[in-house]
């Protein structure tokens, strides 16, 4: 596995590699769990060269959110990708991938006023800036994202189709731990006592899509549900629990075929987000 931490580098290199080889790419910010391996190996099959990049991108974090905390461990990581058989490791610096004040901001209309978006301002602009600078250095055929971020995802789609971006979206399933809980590099900044009660927003969402399920269709209804059960169930503070169209992420009413319930809470050091996807019949 080769390591590159420049950018210019790495460019340079995808053009040469990009000629003969089918490139997938996973970008992450790194401390690698089980969900970032299903990526990886995922592209790892589908492709003949794998490019997982670790960044912890400062644009798409607000003041007073995790970026000082945010976990690392590249030693580990490092060995993970390996074995995963990743064949490029980019892990650029902050200061190559932003060296001078950006004269032009990605702005986002859509998708954006909603879950993570209005308690996140500028996050999926922030998301999106990186993503479109990673896209442009590694030039994937192929790019692997995970479900767990289903906005995330939503946005990724979007750009790639509104900006022609020739790259294929690969989204996976959420990697959940034995009892339900979403795997997370977050999970670690929870108390036992909170670890513990987190299982409670997968659980939440179960009952809530079990209304869904069964032909009961007021939304406001079903997120009043979850809230109540995940404030019933943890000491953690409700960010949001909405249900809306998938993946345009509009009220359900204007229905698409797929909805997504998805919940944000917060615990005394950990915000943690959750979804199910939910066809609609
Ligand atoms: P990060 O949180 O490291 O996640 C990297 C990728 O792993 C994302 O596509 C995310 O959805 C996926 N992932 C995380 N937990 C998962 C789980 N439990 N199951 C399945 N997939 C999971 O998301 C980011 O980084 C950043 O915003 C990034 C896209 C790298 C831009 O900076």
């Amino acid at each position: 596995m080769q390591i590159i931490r420049s950018v210019k580098e790495m460019q340079q290199l995808m053009l040469e590699l990009g000629k003969e080889n089918r490139i997938g790419f996973v970008a992450t910010m790194g401390y690698f769990h089980e969900g970032h391996i299903s990526l990886m190996k995922e592209s790892v099959k589908e492709n003949d060269k794998t490019v997982t990049s670790i960044f912890v991108n400062p644009l798409q974090f607000g003041a007073n959110e995790d970026l000082e905390r945010y976990p690392q461990d590249l030693e580990n990581d490092k060995r993970v990708a390996e074995e995963v058989g990743v064949d490029i490791l980019f892990i650029p610096e902050a200061t190559d991938m932003y060296p001078t004040k950006m004269t032009f901001e990605i702005i986002a209309k859509q998708r954006t006023n909603v879950m993570c978006g209005k308690t996140r301002p500028g996050h999926f602009e922030g998301v999106a800036t990186v993503l479109i600078k990673l896209f442009n250095i590694v030039r994937p055929d192929r790019t692997y994202f995970g479900s767990k971020d289903a906005q995330q995802a939503s946005i990724v789609q979007a750009f790639i189709h509104e900006l022609n971006f020739p790259i294929e979206l690969v989204i996976l399933p959420i990697v959940r731990e034995t009892d339900g809980l979403a795997k997370s590099s977050r999970n670690i900044n929870l108390t036992t006592q909170e670890r513990q009660e987190a299982v409670w927003i997968h659980k939440s969402l179960e009952y809530g899509r079990q209304f869904v399920v069964d032909g009961e269709f007021i939304p406001a209804m079903i997120v009043q549900e979850v809230i109540n059960m995940i404030h019933e169930k943890t000491s953690g503070t409700v960010d949001y629990v909405e249900l809306l169209s998938y993946p345009e992420l509009e009220p359900v009413i204007n229905t698409g075929n797929q909805f997504i319930l998805a919940a944000a809470v917060h615990f005394s050091q950990a915000r943690l987000i959750d979804n199910l996807i939910i066809d609609s019949e």
